[in-house]
């Protein structure tokens, strides 16, 4: 602890004498305090801890544990505490055990024995899971809201791009053409999807475990489901083991965190290739890119390539948890207080990523002519070749196969399959006429791909219509 922390404490009197002296003859070691203590992160509950507080000893009155009177006290002691933290008139006491005890203390100083009421059925095992899920379901809205704004910026590149045509790709080789916003949209849907996990998630961890108490529930006549409502819980932990030990809700989220960054990961990869000499499809805005200390040059996606980076962070931060919880036995163990850091960690990481990656697409130029040169190339127009053929009664494998041939000649001539006469085409089929020129022309290939779902225009409208109204 830092030493102006230190001062402060003591001068507000609350360095804390452990709440537990009561079975032990001794201090704890200064070296397992600071080892044993959460609060240096868990301070980052501290509203939702003060929020299910309140909660907690309005049901306390409400089921005549304690007094209308003494509730009163308590909730006007833990309000002033509240607004001094957030004013900045509080710190926070790092040298107390966790974000549960130092309210605990600090309220106690305040109001007196009546504080020590508070922890009348309830452990600090239904707290911080209480605490946890508030927390999330918070910050979870957050992230679907930030989710959204990407949404958004992906539509306006579409828009902006409709009749953008560039190659699609197979194994990073050119394959088909398609239209560029058709492409950017297929990223749409995976964040769509990613939003409906959060939703999800969230909609699962929305039960309060407040009042599962240290593991086993308790003997006063507590009221759950009135917690649990002024909470904003839709109900209630059915089995109090399961309450205090369930961290399934950190590992959902971090998984659907997860899979936010591989989706973020790949489209920062493309981004990169994009915006490359060798593609050069788009150019990043200068106030998301950075230069070279030497090479006066260079323009680099640095916010793209950073997002990739993180990608492995968020991974990491799911597989602690998972370990975490891997053959713990119920209930609660100490190695729970180990949920925070990395749920802190790939929420923050998913949150910042988010918010840069959406102004970095939003404001990126798509370069229409460097697609269509790069389009121009690669055969790409190959398939609707064999398809001509196909239409005139030839089955489609012996079709693909005289173009492969037609493709051969192409290369070995070094020309492209819109260059070849009408003479050297029908030396492969005699069915080939001059219309074929029309039917694999760049702009046919893509209007011709009507199918649903695929590249063709009216897909595409129908695709920015569904996320636009996702986003409402
Ligand atoms: N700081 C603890 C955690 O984050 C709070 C619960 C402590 N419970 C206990 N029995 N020691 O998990």
């Amino acid at each position: 602890m830092c030493a102006k922390r230190l001062i402060n404490a003591v001068l507000r009197g609350v360095i804390m004498e452990k709440m537990w002296t009561g079975r032990f003859s001794k201090q704890l070691d200064k070296l397992a305090d600071d080892f044993n203590s959460s609060i240096s992160f868990d301070c980052a509950l501290y509203k939702q801890d003060i929020q299910g507080s309140i909660a907690h000893a309005k049901m306390l009155a409400g089921c005549g544990i304690i007094s209308e009177e003494e509730s009163k006290v308590i909730i006007d002691g833990l309000k002033g505490i509240l607004s001094d933290l957030e004013s900045g008139k509080l710190a926070f006491d790092f040298s107390a055990e966790d974000i549960h005890m130092f309210v605990e203390a600090e309220l106690t100083a305040r109001v007196g024995d009546v504080g020590k009421k508070l922890h009348t059925a309830r452990s600090r095992n239904d707290q911080i899971a209480t605490d946890m899920r508030l927390y999330l379901r918070d910050e979870s809205g957050e992230v679907v809201a930030l989710i959204k704004q990407l949404l958004g910026a992906i539509v306006e590149q579409a828009k902006k791009t409709k009749t953008y045509i560039v190659p699609g790709y197979t194994h990073l080789q050119r394959a088909q053409p398609i239209l560029f916003a058709h492409h950017l949209l297929a990223y749409a849907m995976m964040f769509v999807r990613d939003a409906g996990r959060i939703s999800d998630a969230v909609r699962r961890m929305n039960v309060s475990p407040l009042g599962s108490c240290a593991l086993a529930g308790t003997s006063y006549d507590t009221d759950r489901t009135y917690t649990a409502k002024l909470l904003g819980f839709d109900s209630y932990c059915l089995n109090s083991i399961d309450g205090v030990s369930d961290r399934d809700f950190c590992v959902e989220l971090m998984s659907a965190f997860a899979l936010v960054m591989t989706h973020l990961s790949r489209f920062a990869e493309e981004i990169i290739l994009w915006s490359s000499w060798e593609f050069g499809f788009v150019e990043l805005d200068d106030a998301y890119t950075t230069g070279s200390s030497i090479m006066p040059q260079k323009k680099n996606s640095d916010m793209a390539e950073l997002v990739r980076g993180k990608t492995g962070r968020v991974y990491g931060d799911l597989m602690a948890m998972l370990t975490v919880l891997k053959g713990l036995p119920l209930a609660y163990n100490k190695d729970m207080q180990e949920d925070k850091e990395c749920m802190f960690d790939s929420l923050r990481t998913v949150k910042n990523c988010l918010a840069v990656f959406a102004p970095m697409v939003a404001t990126m130029t798509a370069k229409k002519d460097n697609m269509y040169r790069a389009a121009q190339k690669g055969f790409i127009n190959a398939t609707d070749l064999a398809d001509y053929l196909a239409k005139k009664g030839v089955p489609f494998r012996s079709a693909y196969k005289t173009v492969g041939q037609i493709v051969a000649y192409c290369i070995s001539q070094d020309k492209v399959l819109d260059e070849l006469t009408i003479d050297e085409y029908k030396k492969f089929d005699k069915l080939f006429e001059e219309d074929l020129y029309g039917e694999i022309s760049l702009s046919a290939c893509v209007q011709k791909r009507t199918s649903a779902g695929g590249t063709g225009a009216r897909s595409v409208e129908q695709q920015i219509k569904f996320v636009e109204e996702f986003i409402k």
